[in-house]
């Protein structure tokens, strides 16, 4: 039986996991499983990232190098663009990409090309496990046939998995083995070893019955962000209208402690889960007649965040009596989240290309951005590549308006506002004392 096989492999640490996809979630994965003794192989198609992991170099925040280096040092890891090491491999874990066409349906070509090169040199006895976000029928409708395909019969000769991945980059307090794991297998014997696999680097493992539930449970608690963050964003507009400070509102109704959960207003979502995962449901949901009506809301409003944005720099500016057209405007952080380097769907990106499109003259300033391009297709604006400023003085005094996109810790807040004149910040950045005895003239979402 596989299922024996495999479990004493895992048991003893003699089997070997190979990795699909070294990114933010594929690197984290395998640098815990080599840590724990496992030989891991990691897969990628691109070779600076191989080389980079190879020389102990981690482009990841939440890997550090020293750990990296420890790992290529006992042996236990390599990265590699040949596939055909997927033989070796005992386990293997597909951690692609899942974006969106143009036209927002799912853009599956990673995890058919993973497969593919699965399908191409997979054996008898091995444990495939899908991580990459998707629609609930993935793993049982795309990748199960392809290995029924090649004449390989499901607990016989493999088992097949999806396990979501719930990675929080930047986040000191859960990582990879205190994040309790979903698992669900199209097999019981599947969902058995997936589980006791997991069980060996993540402290606490949950099966489901089937991949499908897995699945759902993954764009369950995304599209439960993305409405939560799109009803945080309508509450924002609401309170600015009605004149009342939002963020003290949403810390006041926090207190409750019980049947409340913040969610805090912003400039837009960003990153490669929350802006796009609640569509991978609805076009699922739509295959089936059904459409999912409050992603579409959510989406509506958490995609217009950049546009309002643009309007409250548009009205501060109408204040001190200058137009948007001319204006010289620095945006203060743009990756999508505090204190990283993603700009993966970033908003501040399109707050920038509306700035752009009205004739103001924009810079930035991010300590994690080096450069910014502007190749997405929403791109409305002049598509200039933008370069990271340095927080001068002379930058300072000299824009028109900052507009605060992402609240990195390490920026000089007091100076920002005693320096500027005028701040428009839609991260509650600039604390009540900063606001008091700022000279700066303050906008907040
Ligand atoms: N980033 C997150 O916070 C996060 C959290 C949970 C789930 N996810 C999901 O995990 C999956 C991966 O996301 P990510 O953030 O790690 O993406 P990523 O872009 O950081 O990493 C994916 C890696 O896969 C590589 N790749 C692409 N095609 C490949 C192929 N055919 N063979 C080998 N390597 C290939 C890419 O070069 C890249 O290095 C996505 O489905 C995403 O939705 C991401």
């Amino acid at each position: 039986m596989i299922k024996e096989e495999l479990k004493k492999k895992i048991s003893d640490k003699t089997a070997c996991i190979g990795v699909i996809g070294l990114g933010y979630v594929g690197l984290p994965l395998i640098v815990e499983f080599a840590l724990k003794g496992y030989r891991g192989i990691g897969f990628e198609v691109d070779t600076k990232k191989t080389a980079e992991i190879n020389k102990g170099h981690s482009y990841i925040v939440d890997v550090t190098s020293e750990n990296l280096k420890k790992c290529l040092d006992t042996g236990k890891l390599k990265a590699t663009t040949d596939f055909s090491q997927l033989n070796e491999c005992d386990v293997i874990v597909i951690c692609v990409p899942t974006p969106l066409r143009k036209t927002k349906d799912p853009d599956m070509s990673f995890i058919l090309a993973a497969g593919g090169e699965i399908q191409k040199y997979a054996r008898r006895g091995q444990l495939i496990i899908l991580e990459s976000t998707t629609y609930p029928g993935t793993t049982d409708e795309i990748l199960l046939p392809m290995f029924e395909e090649k004449g390989l019969k499901l607990d016989a000769d493999f088992l097949l998995a999806f396990s979501p991945e719930r990675v929080d980059p930047g986040n000191p307090q859960y990582q990879t083995h205190n994040i309790p794991k979903v698992v669900g297998g199209v097999t019981k014997d599947s969902t058995e070893v997936a589980a006791f696999l997991y069980s060996q680097v993540v402290n606490h493992v949950h099966s489901v019955s089937s991949a499908r539930v897995a699945e759902a449970a993954k764009l369950w608690e995304n599209t439960f962000r993305a409405i939560n963050i799109g009803m945080a964003n309508e509450m924002a507009k609401v309170c600015n209208a009605l004149g009342i400070d939002s963020w003290e509102v949403v810390k006041a109704a926090a207190t409750k402690p019980f049947g409340f959960m913040p969610f805090f207003p912003g400039p837009g979502i960003g990153g490669h889960c929350i802006p796009l995962d609640p569509h991978y449901l609805s076009w699922k949901a739509r295959q089936h007649g059904f459409d999912s009506q409050f992603i579409t809301l959510a989406e509506q409003i958490n995609s217009g965040m950049p546009k309002y944005v643009a309007g409250l720099v548009r009205d501060a500016l109408n204040e001190s009596e200058k137009s948007v057209k001319g204006a010289k405007i620095l945006i203060l952080g743009v990756a999508y989240k505090k204190d990283i380097d993603d700009m993966r769907e970033s908003p501040a990106l399109s707050v920038i290309d509306l700035l752009r499109s009205r004739g103001a003259e924009v810079v930035y300033h991010d300590p994690f951005v080096p450069e910014v391009t502007f190749d997405h297709a929403y791109t409305i604006g002049s598509g200039e590549p933008l370069f990271n400023a340095e927080l001068t003085d002379d930058l300072l005094k000299s824009s028109d308006c900052v507009v605060i996109c992402t609240e990195h810790s390490n920026v000089d807040y007091p100076r920002v506002c005693k320096l500027s004149k005028v701040v428009v910040d839609t991260r509650n950045a600039l604390d009540e004392t900063l606001r008091s005895g700022s000279k700066a003239k303050i906008v907040r979402l």
